[in-house]
Order: C-alpha cells, then structure tokens, then sequence
C-alpha cells in the first residue's frame, strides 16, 4: 500500500488517479487547500494533519506501507515571504515528524515533491542538476532544507528516496474530471482561461521590461498527468531498488514567455485576452528552463504533452468549472 500524503491536493490528486490502476492507494490530506471530491473513489481516503504524529502512528500501524508520496506543502512564493512560519512549520517541522514516523515503522521509501525554487535566480539558460541551489524565498529554501534532510537521512538511516523538483505544472486530467483549482488562483495559465470565459476583467503581465526576447518572463510548463507518470516510474525504481537516492528536475525543456502563453491560450480556445502590462512581481526570476536529460538517462521518463496540450486540457476543465 502506497500513502500519498496531500493527495486531495492539485498534483497529488492527479498523481493518485493513476497510481490506483496498480497499488493501493491511502491518502491523507487536512483539505486546507486540497479538494475531497478530487480524490479518486478507489483510495482509502483519511482527513488529517501531517504533523500530527499521534495520528500518523495509527495509519502506519493500521496499514502496510511500503513508501510514502509526499504532496502535502505549502507552494505560494510570495505567501512564504510574507507567512515564513506557516512555510517552515508545514513543510519543514511537519516533514520531520512524517519522515521521523515513517524510520520508527520501518518504512524506507519516499518521494518527495521539489521544486524550480530550489534553484534562485540560475545564470544558465538550462537548468540541470548539477546548477547550484540558491533559493531567494522561504518556499524554496523549505524545500531545499528537506533535500538535504533526505541525503542524511539516507546516509545515516537508510531512508531511499526521490526528490522530484517541478518546473510549472499545469493542464488537467484528460478525463477533464479533475483540473487546477486554487483559492485564491495565482497562476498564469488558469488566470487567462478564467478571463477568457469571462470571470476576470483583465490578464496584469507582470513585468515586460524583462531580459528575454519579448520582454516577459520564460517557464517551462509540465503538463500534470506527465508529473504524475514520472511518479510512478521513481515508485517503482525505489521499490526495484534500481534507485536508492536521487533528485530529477521534471520539466518539458522548452520556455515559453507569459505572452507565448497567451497567445496560445487565443489560439486554443479561439478568444481574444484583455491584457494589460503590470509591475514586476516581487522573485520571479526572468528566465526557469529545465534539463530533463537526467531522469530520462536513468528512468526513461519524458514530458510527453506540449503548451498546446496543457491549455488544451486545461481549458476542457476550466469550461466545467462554476465560479
Ligand atoms: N504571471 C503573470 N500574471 C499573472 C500570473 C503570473 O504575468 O497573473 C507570470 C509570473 O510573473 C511568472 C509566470 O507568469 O512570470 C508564471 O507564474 P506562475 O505564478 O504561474 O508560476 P511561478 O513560475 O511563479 O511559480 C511556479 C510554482 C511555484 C514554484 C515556482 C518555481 O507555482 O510553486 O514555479 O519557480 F515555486
């Protein structure tokens, strides 16, 4: 059986609709932002606090575990700034106490969701494993503090485990059942659909005197179900034991600027955006490309959906959405 722990959460939620084809699936979320309704009928599905230690006990000894999934953070950068505690006691204190439960049942298999924020403000066009670590905000320095959790926990306790650092994660489920939903929404790609069906009056670009080509700002948007596919192939090298201790960026290794992005969303949905140029926000750095090279050498995993695809099926869940 596998937990997934913020599994009613957007990625973790994508993650479990496919892992439930072949494992048994609990999933533990405190539903702060995750969705119930999300979570696919066929895991067993707990209400609670990943730092409640009591409480993690119970499912460790009710079930037999054999690796943990980890979804349940904090993702909000600007939050984090503002809020550190609120970062550092749930992703971090709260980690702690999953990681230090998991050792005491002897359960050694974990896979951790990472993230670009690791990296800062990176100085190469791409990003690859090797670029050095500088987070700019307590989100990203959060996570990076875990990593380096796991690498001593792996030396000094044998804990295996895969860290997985996502680039944008983006698009829906293809069943359209399951998509991106935030309260409230701060990224880019369901902001435009939401103006594009007429929910938001306007699309602020933040910032457009950027050093990149047209001024806006470069990512790398990974489709969801592509994240959720990587998953499962680092599950099964932990389980294998083809793996023991690894970090992958997950990305597409293509960028594209915010204005690409509404361009494509126009052509997707065949509507035009009411945009307006805005201030830089605070900590986006101009330019977050990924390398996937490492995970596809060692684990066979590629992005196989491309911007079109995600606005595609982002747009198929956005149009059922009630707001
Ligand atoms: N953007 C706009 N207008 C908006 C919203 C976003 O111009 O209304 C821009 C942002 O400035 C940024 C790009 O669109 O340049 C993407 O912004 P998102 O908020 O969608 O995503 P981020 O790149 O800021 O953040 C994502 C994850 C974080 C993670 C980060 C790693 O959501 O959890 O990548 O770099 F930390």
């Amino acid at each position: 059986m596998i937990l997934v722990v913020g599994g009613a959460g957007y990625i973790g939620s994508h993650l479990v609709k496919e892992l439930v084809e072949t494992e048994e699936v609990i999933v533990l979320d405190h539903l702060s932002t995750g969705h119930r309704e999300a979570v696919d009928s066929r895991a067993i599905f707990v209400e609670g606090n990943l730092g409640n230690e009591a409480e993690l006990q119970l499912i460790f000894k009710r079930y037999p575990i054999k690796a943990v999934m980890h979804f349940a953070a904090f993702s909000l950068v600007g939050e984090s700034v503002i809020d550190p505690l609120k970062y550092y006691e749930n992703n971090v204190a709260s980690t702690l106490t999953l990681l230090k439960v998991m050792l005491e049942n002897h359960v050694k298999n974990f896979i951790f969701s990472s993230t670009a924020a690791t990296y800062g403000i990176p100085t190469v066009d791409m990003i690859d494993e090797k670029t050095a670590t500088s987070p700019i905000n307590p989100y990203g320095h959060s996570k990076l503090l875990i990593e380096q959790i796991l690498a001593d926990f792996h030396a000094a306790y044998g804990l295996n485990y895969v860290a997985l650092r996502y680039f944008n994660a983006a698009g829906a489920h293809e069943s359209a059942k399951i998509g991106e939903s935030h309260n409230p929404e701060t990224h880019l790609i369901p902001i435009i659909l939401q103006q594009l069906l007429g929910h938001r009056e306007k699309i602020a670009v933040f910032g457009s005197d950027y050093e990149t080509p047209d001024g806006t700002c470069i990512r790398d948007y990974i489709h969801v179900d592509d994240l959720a596919s990587a998953h499962i192939l680092a599950l099964e090298a932990l389980l294998s034991e083809k793996k023991s201790a690894a970090i992958y960026n997950l990305g597409n290794g293509l960028g594209y600027s915010v204005k690409e992005v509404i361009e494509m969303c126009e052509k997707v949905t065949g509507i035009k955006a009411n945009v307006e140029m805005a201030e830089r926000r605070a900590g986006d750095p101009a330019r977050l490309v990924a390398s996937s090279e490492k995970i596809f050498s060692e684990l066979g995993w590629k992005a196989e959906r491309n911007l079109e695809q995600i606005i595609t099926d982002a747009w198929k869940w956005h149009q059922n959405q009630l707001y």
